[in-house]
């Protein structure tokens, strides 16, 4: 919901500068192209704390980005019938975009990729977006938040479906998953407490928000511990009649360990493997045999044919033992073959996940990296 919204940034620009003397908070959308929107703030020289890019640059010669100076008839026009202009006029949007943006953060403004491959098209575009070194200007919110405070240690969008249909099983399950995450909090690290409070209230809270317009499903960020408790709970629920019918179990492919994408998901991977397109095979390999109902292995999630490998699972749960042994054999795999990846790669919060999760499940043996300092490895080769 937006408090205004308006056609002309003469009306816009007035009214935000206004709200930001009084310092009053105030939500208003632009209709209109986003470049005359970044173009006119950099003219202006008006300061911007937070700046990032939402269009749908994953698909940019389709319909995911509209040119500025064309209205959306004539791009509709030109991308059918003359594809190759239209590439020009995107391409040649996005330069004026980034000029404008690079104005703005230079007097301050902080800039994030959304993991919609604006760093990507922009780049390809010749847009000024790469630094001396080959990498980009601006971080992708992966590298500074997804990364590593929630993937690094497991925490993920797990998922599940009530298959009855029933309104009273996903309250039930709400009930289950609240209960199972605050038994886990109190003997949780310090470093994951805040993850575990953030979901805690979440759960609590999201019958009230009314959000469920079909299945009847719930969606909460939680690593393999909290997910594996939290399916055996279900299970155990299922077995007893407390919930109705069986559950499928699965999560999004942005996550910990089923895709490889370095311009998002696995963009805070600093070793060089970033670029390796195997962490989702093996993946959906390891589900498979571990007791997935289904997996998929597909391209593009995100960020873009070409860019990306995405692998996911569902997992039907009908109360049986079997399905005791299969959610604690393979949401064990599918969380942690990418917590050892990111181990490997000597990401810090990864390093100590992996530890808990050895300490937590006998059986379990992961080599961990050996740090050495880059002087070192420099000098040697
Ligand atoms: N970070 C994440 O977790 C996350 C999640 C979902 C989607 N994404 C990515 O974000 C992007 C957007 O996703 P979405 O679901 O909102 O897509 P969407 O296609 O529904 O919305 C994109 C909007 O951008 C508008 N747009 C395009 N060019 C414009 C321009 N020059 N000026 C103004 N508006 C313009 C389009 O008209 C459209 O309304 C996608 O690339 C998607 O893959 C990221």
């Amino acid at each position: 919901m937006v408090d205004e919204l308006h056609t002309s940034l003469d009306e816009l620009i007035p009214v935000a500068l206004k709200a930001i003397e009084e310092r009053r908070t105030v939500s208003m959308a632009y209709v209109g192209n986003v470049v005359d929107l970044w173009e006119r703030l950099a003219a202006e020289d008006i300061h911007v704390d937070l700046g990032s890019d939402q269009t749908s640059l994953h698909n940019p010669w389709a319909g995911g980005y509209y040119p500025v100076g064309l209205s959306l008839e004539e791009s509709k026009r030109m991308m059918a019938e003359e594809p190759l202009l239209f590439k020009e006029r995107v391409q040649e949007s996005l330069r004026r975009q980034v000029a404008a943006i690079n104005k703005l953060t230079a007097k301050g403004m902080y800039f994030f990729d959304y993991g919609n491959a604006f760093l990507l098209e922009s780049s390809r575009a010749g847009a000024d977006i790469m630094k001396k070194d080959g990498k980009f200007r601006y971080p992708s919110y992966v590298q500074d938040i997804m990364g590593p405070m929630f993937f690094d240690y497991g925490f993920g969008p797990f998922r599940w479906v009530c298959s009855s249909g029933d309104p009273k099983d996903l309250e039930t399950s709400d009930r289950i998953a609240t209960e199972v995450l605050e038994k886990i909090r109190k003997t949780a690290t310090p470093d994951i407490i805040g993850q575990l409070d953030d979901n805690i209230h979440w759960i609590k809270e999201a019958g009230k928000n009314h959000l469920v317009v079909g299945s009847q499903a719930r969606i909460l960020y939680a690593d393999s511990e909290g997910r594996t408790k939290i399916a055996l709970a279900f299970n155990e629920a299922i077995r007893k009649g407390e919930i109705s019918r069986p559950i499928v179990l699965g999560r999004d492919h942005h996550d910990v360990s089923g895709t490889d994408s370095p311009f998002r998901e696995t963009s805070n991977i600093y070793d060089g493997s970033q670029f390796c397109a195997d962490m989702a095979v093996q993946n959906v390999i390891g589900d498979s045999f571990r007791g997935a109902t289904w997996v998929s292995i597909h391209n593009g999630g995100g960020v873009g044919w070409g860019e990306v490998i995405n692998g996911g699972f569902g997992m039907v749960i009908d109360g049986s033992k079997d399905s005791d042994r299969h959610i604690r054999q393979m949401l064990l795999w599918d969380v942690n073959n990418g917590i050892a990846r990111r181990s490997w790669a000597r990401n810090t919060g990864s390093i100590d996940a992996i530890r808990r999760e050895m300490e937590r499940t006998p059986g379990l043996c992961v080599t961990l990296p050996n740090i050495v300092d880059d002087d070192v490895i420099n000098t040697a080769f």
